[in-house]
């Protein structure tokens, strides 16, 4: 076996790889929120045949990263580049959490018999559970918001305010979100929290720190996730009149 098979192999080799792939992902969710709270910094201005339209700031970001690279890079290579390495992450991620339960039901004794070590199962068991069900919300989101492919309320592809906004408007649409960023915000916490761990640097005088920094970020992005939804659906953010998208071509 080589280096690379005999470290995949191992359980400490494992535990990294969720670990990293982990990291990639939550990389992903906080810059995803960050983009995401573009929808409260409002439009531009942008005038073109001698009209003036007001295009919102989250449109323009949408349209930057599907353009970023060019002309240096073929169309929508960096977008493609991240959703595979996205993909590859979710895949190693899942893989590896699954392989590394099956081993430990293996290795367990009949029955526990320390009240901590049923605490840490059931916290591996939870993760299983809330991870898998962001897995299907993430299926589903993208068959929402980025294919359009399930219609809740009208689609329009690029026109990533206004989807928002008539999908959101929506009770049971906003609730669903909310309700899924719940789970986001335990799953993110333990991930957070069982990451530093694996990569060594957990100790009794950082712990404290490391726990509210977990407990920070996890509840940081996830809030920030919720109120959009929230924001359409109490009308804090109003409907924005159409423009013509060739102006972010030219913008
Ligand atoms: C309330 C919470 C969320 C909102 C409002 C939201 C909004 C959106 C929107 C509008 C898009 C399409 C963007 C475009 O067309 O350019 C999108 C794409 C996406 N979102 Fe979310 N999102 C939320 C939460 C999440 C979470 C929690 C995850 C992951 C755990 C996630 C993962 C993704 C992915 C993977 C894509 C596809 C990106 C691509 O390949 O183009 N989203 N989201």
């Amino acid at each position: 076996m080589n280096r690379l098979a005999k470290f995949y192999a191992s359980s400490i080799g494992k535990k990294f790889i969720a670990a990293i792939t982990g990291l990639i992902l939550f990389g992903f969710v906080a810059g995803h929120v960050a983009g995401n709270l573009k929808v409260f910094t409002g439009t531009d201005s942008i005038t073109a045949e001698g009209e003036t339209f007001a295009v919102p700031h989250i449109d323009q970001y949408g349209h930057f990263l599907r353009k970023a690279g060019e002309p240096f890079l073929p169309a929508m290579a960096f977008l493609w580049t991240s959703r595979l390495v996205l993909l590859a992450s979710v895949i190693l991620h899942m893989t590896v959490v699954i392989q590394l339960s099956l081993k430990s039901a293996e290795a367990r004794p009949v029955e526990y018999v320390r009240s901590k070590k049923k605490a840490s199962s059931w916290s591996a068991r939870y993760m299983m559970f809330s991870g898998s069900v962001i897995l299907a919300f993430i299926i589903f989101h993208i068959l929402h918001f980025t294919t359009g492919t399930i219609k809740l309320g009208q689609f329009e592809h690029g026109a990533i305010y206004k989807n928002l906004r008539n999908s959101f408007s929506l009770w049971y649409v906003s609730l669903g979100y909310v309700l899924v960023m719940g789970l986001l915000t335990s799953h993110l916490f333990h991930g957070v929290w069982s990451l530093f761990q694996t990569l060594g640097f957990d100790s009794p005088d950082r712990n404290k720190a490391i726990r509210m920094f977990a407990m920070v970020a996890s509840i940081g992005i996830t809030v920030g996730f919720a109120l959009v939804p929230l924001a359409f659906l109490f009308g804090v953010l109003q409907e924005v009149p159409d423009y013509p998208h060739h102006l972010l071509e030219n913008h």
